[in-house]
């Protein structure tokens, strides 16, 4: 589903934000992104929607080559990729169902299909019932949540959240990540990037971690400091935690 090649991102004024990264990322998959600030996790997530294009290398998401499109096919890929930020990036002055809505309303949908498509995500965040209230009636879950109904409107293959709990509670970041798992669930291949480790260890999940730009770890069921650091510590680590440890069951959705 997304294949990066010899990736390197060096920016403008010179910084080297990612050096020579392979990564694979299979559909359906799960996939924690972490490693310390300024390592490169939000450079390589907008490689993925091509807000910036590698300096080097190949990135395929969905069998395009995102690097080499042309301006005019962005907006396709953004249909099959869907992206969620930390501060959530709604617009205050427009309602739950408003914000919603005006992702498909720009890109030419048919008043048919914005009446089918907002309540079928706002149901798949658990928000009919605050459709018509305004961003800043809404608790930071709850503006997630319609961040996330938008991201997902146009029903994108891909999910990218880039510190989707950074500005959340422990118990809104639980309620968020049960969504995301409860997504990936039903098919979207889901890529986090963050920073919250206690969600990381939790979940065991797929960990990429980054430093300075590249990929110094990538474990299947990995921990957010790595499996090596808990065999280190001579513990057996606690079993790991599927969905339902979220209270998300398999058979949802
Ligand atoms: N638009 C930009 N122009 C120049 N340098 C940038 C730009 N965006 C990021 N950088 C630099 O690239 C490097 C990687 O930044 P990036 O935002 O990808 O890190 P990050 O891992 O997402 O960090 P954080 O955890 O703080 O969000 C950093 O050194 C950063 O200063
Ligand atoms: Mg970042």
């Amino acid at each position: 589903m997304i294949s990066l090649r010899g990736v390197s991102l060096t920016y403008p004024n010179g910084t080297e934000a990612l050096d020579g990264i392979d990564l694979d990322i299979q559909k359906g998959s799960f996939v924690f992104l972490v490693g310390h600030s300024g390592t490169g996790k939000s450079s390589l997530l907008r490689l993925l929607y091509r807000e910036s294009v590698p300096t080097r290398g190949t990135v395929v998401v969905d069998g395009v080559r995102v690097e080499r499109l042309r301006r005019s096919r962005v907006p396709q890929l953004r249909r099959s990729v869907g992206v969620v930020f930390q501060d959530f990036k709604l617009l205050l002055d427009k309602t739950v169902w408003e914000n919603v809505a005006f992702a498909l309303q720009v890109t030419g949908a048919r008043t048919r299909d914005v009446m089918r498509q907002v309540p079928r995500v706002l149901d798949l965040v658990g928000l009919p019932h605050k459709s018509r209230m305004f961003p800043s009636e809404l608790s930071g879950g709850e503006q997630q949540r319609t961040a996330i109904a938008r991201a997902l409107v146009h029903n994108p293959k891909i999910l990218l959240c880039d510190e989707p709990t950074g500005n959340l509670d422990p118990s809104n970041t639980t309620e968020i990540m049960e969504l995301l798992l409860r997504i990936n669930l039903k098919g979207t291949t889901v890529v986090v990037a963050t920073h919250n480790q206690a969600v990381v260890d939790r979940m065991r999940r797929r960990v990429v971690r980054l430093d300075a730009g590249r990929i110094v770890a990538d474990e299947e069921r990995g921990l957010y400091f790595g499996n090596e650091a808990l065999r280190a510590t001579g513990t057996t680590g606690a079993p790991a935690l599927g969905p339902s440890a979220f209270g998300v069951g398999r058979g949802l959705g």
